[in-house]
């Protein structure tokens, strides 16, 4: 069935005119028109026998799981906030946004930069779909019986395990918990041990396990035989600069492995068995790879990487290259090589066939980040399972799993360490 969604979604037009999923994008101005597939308008407020809500509160339906977005950040900017458009927007038919838990621009920061905007979407959003905004999950309405409830954490990663926590106190049964998950894999395996002890599920926001070059490139590397050999390229466009990759390097302070790649990672985790234990040995390109030590905007130095590219054999017999450049452009993309090192197969994101859905989205929300609409399809694909799993217990393929983000955050610190130790030679 996912299969066919990620089927549909491929294959549907990109002109607005031919498909209202993209007329239907302005979830603020235009907040029932045309959904695709038809669905419940979002604002249609419904009298859920099981519930005592008050009119004035947006309601899932029976086949709907009831979403809190922890963390919407600041609009046109923050992913919490992006995840809130495609689910206004009828995006993704099992979800039904019904509160939004904004820490930052509902206290501090409310007055500084972003909060006039957050303000402005909260009057609209409240008005439009009934959705109810709270500075923290205690002050959420406690769940009532038969509703299925999904905290979709987006906050600062920092932040994670305490917000893990009190979502499973607000009786959250499934959380969506945008990658990396947590700072460090102690605090990874210490929530997901918090999360089976109180029988609540945690999937991973890793989207580029449900992505089309992704899956494309392993479909083809499948049909192609054992011999084949794949490579995932992540690029960011960064300026080559000491200023541009200084900034880079503050604001991501836990490294390009374990924030960039941590994708990438992610994937070697789930489909090519990788983990710290698993791996036999480590090639690293040298000739590619770049250590530099840079000041921030602070004036502090920061060591990290700008590029990686490195070779990962398994104990079980398998083989996977990363590549991923700091200033290496807007397009990533992944390749099929043969034993010679000939390129066989490449697919790009994005592709001839998103560019149309990233230009409407483009003049839809000028200004916003531009990796929302890349990776649009992915992201309601993996909101749209993780939801269904909530609300109904359909299995949520190809998600990753808390073990997957634990696998890739364990790689992506030993990785760190080694890669360091190789280029500092
Ligand atoms: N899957 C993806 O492709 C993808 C892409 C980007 C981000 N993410 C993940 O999504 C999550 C959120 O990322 P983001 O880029 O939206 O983060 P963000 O820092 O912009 O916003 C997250 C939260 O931080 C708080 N915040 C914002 N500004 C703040 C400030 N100045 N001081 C203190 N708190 C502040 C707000 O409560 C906000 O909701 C992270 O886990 C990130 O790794 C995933």
């Amino acid at each position: 069935m996912f299969l066919c969604l990620a089927l549909s979604m491929a294959s549907r037009p990109t002109n607005p005119k031919q498909n209202p999923r993209l007329a239907s994008r302005l979830p603020i101005d235009h907040p029932t028109s045309g959904h695709f597939p038809p669905l419940t308008p979002p604002n249609k407020v419904t009298s859920y026998k099981y519930t005592k809500r008050t009119a004035t509160m947006a309601t899932p339906s029976k086949d709907q799981a009831e979403v809190i977005l922890v963390g919407c950040g600041a609009p046109l900017r923050g992913m919490g906030w992006y995840h809130a458009v495609q689910m206004l927007g009828g995006e993704c038919p099992s979800a039904r946004l019904c509160h939004v838990v904004e820490p930052w621009f509902l206290g501090a920061g409310a007055s500084g930069p972003g909060g006039a905007e957050f303000a402005e979407f909260q009057t609209k959003t409240s008005a439009e779909h009934m959705v109810m905004f709270h500075k923290s999950l205690s002050d959420v309405p406690p769940v009532v019986d038969g509703v299925r409830r999904l905290a979709l954490i987006s906050g600062r990663t920092a932040d994670n395990p305490k917000l893990l926590s009190e979502a499973i106190a607000a009786g959250c049964s499934t959380v969506y918990l945008e990658k990396p998950g947590a700072p460090t894999v102690a605090e990874l395996k210490s929530m997901k041990a918090e999360a089976e002890s109180a029988g609540v599920s945690i999937c991973m926001g890793y989207n580029k396990n449900v992505c089309k070059y992704v899956r494309k490139a392993r479909e083809f590397a499948a049909s192609n035989g054992p011999e084949s050999h794949v490579t995932f390229v992540s690029n960011n466009t960064y300026e080559p600069t000491a200023s541009s990759l200084g900034e880079c390097f503050e604001r991501n302070a836990e490294g390009m492995l374990k924030n960039m790649a941590i994708h990438e990672l992610a994937l070697l985790a789930s489909f090519y068995d990788v983990t710290v234990d698993n791996i036999e040995e480590v090639v690293v390109d040298e000739g590619f790879s770049s250590l530099q030590t840079l000041k921030g905007p602070s004036g502090k130095e920061f060591t990290d990487f700008d590029k990686v590219k490195f070779t990962i054999k398994t104990k079980t017999g398998k083989s996977v290259s990363v590549q991923a450049d700091r200033c290496g452009g807007d397009v990533s993309y992944a390749t099929v090589s043969d034993p010679s090192g000939a390129e066989l197969f490449r697919h790009c994101m994005p592709d001839a066939e998103d560019e149309g859905n990233v230009s409407v989205l483009q003049a839809k929300y000028p200004g916003a980040m531009p990796y929302f609409f890349s990776q649009d399809p992915d992201y309601i694909t993996v909101k749209e399972r993780v939801a269904r799993l909530c609300a109904v217990g359909d299995e949520a393929t190809d998600i990753a799993t808390i073990d997957i983000a634990i696998a890739a955050l364990e790689v992506g610190e030993y990785l760190t360490g080694l890669m360091k130790e190789r280029l500092s030679k």
